[in-house]
């Protein structure tokens, strides 16, 4: 009668303790899940405080005791934000292109515009609005301007590297 006592209760222990070591295994697993979670938004927090840094540092006009590379960031941001100030462009540009294609035609949603020709801007321009090159953003935009716009548009848009390259020099 005992032995069989015995032999039920140690069947019942083995599931228990396997029923257990299952559950151990999963927690474990899960942890390491989580460490990898961590480890990779460890990576993208070190990328966005980087860029926190330097805003902060603009903003206060610098700390003393930050290292050489970080101000050479920060020169090189404060500089091609002073010529981001500097650069001028007409309503025109800025009102119907900017928001894509970036303040100085450096290329946001659209492409980088800055460096091409107004020949590419120009035939670029006409093949939207007449449909032969598909956009839908670009074609419904262009709908309500004229020949003459698109022509200064272009004009204005291929002396964007040269002024840039300009301002940059000061
Ligand atoms: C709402 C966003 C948006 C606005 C506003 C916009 N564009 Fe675009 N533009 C685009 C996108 C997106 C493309 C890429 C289309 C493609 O290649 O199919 C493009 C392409 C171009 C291209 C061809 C560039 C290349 O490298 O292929 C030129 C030139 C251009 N746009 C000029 C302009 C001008 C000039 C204006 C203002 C009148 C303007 N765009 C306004 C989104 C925009």
């Amino acid at each position: 009668m005992i032995k069989h006592i015995i032999a039920a209760v140690s069947i019942v222990l083995a599931i228990w303790s396997s029923i257990y070591m299952y559950g151990l295994d999963k927690e474990a697993h899960k942890l390491e899940n989580i460490h990898k979670i961590i480890a990779k938004s460890a990576i993208t927090i070190k990328k966005s405080t980087k860029k926190l840094v330097i805003k902060e540092m603009l903003t206060t006009g610098g700390s003393s005791n930050s290292n050489d590379s970080a101000n050479k960031e920060l020169e090189a941001l404060q500089k091609s934000s002073g010529s981001m100030a500097a650069f001028k462009t007409s309503s025109l540009y800025a009102q119907n292109c900017s928001s894509c294609h970036g303040k100085i035609g450096q290329g946001i949603i659209g492409p980088k515009l800055m460096g091409r020709t107004k020949k590419f801007i120009l035939t670029n321009l006409k093949e939207f609005k007449s449909g032969v090159k598909k956009n839908y953003v670009m074609y419904g935009l262009l709908q309500n301007l004229t020949k003459e716009q698109l022509n200064k548009l272009a004009t204005e848009i291929s002396t964007f590297q040269a002024k840039y390259d300009a301002v940059n020099k000061k």
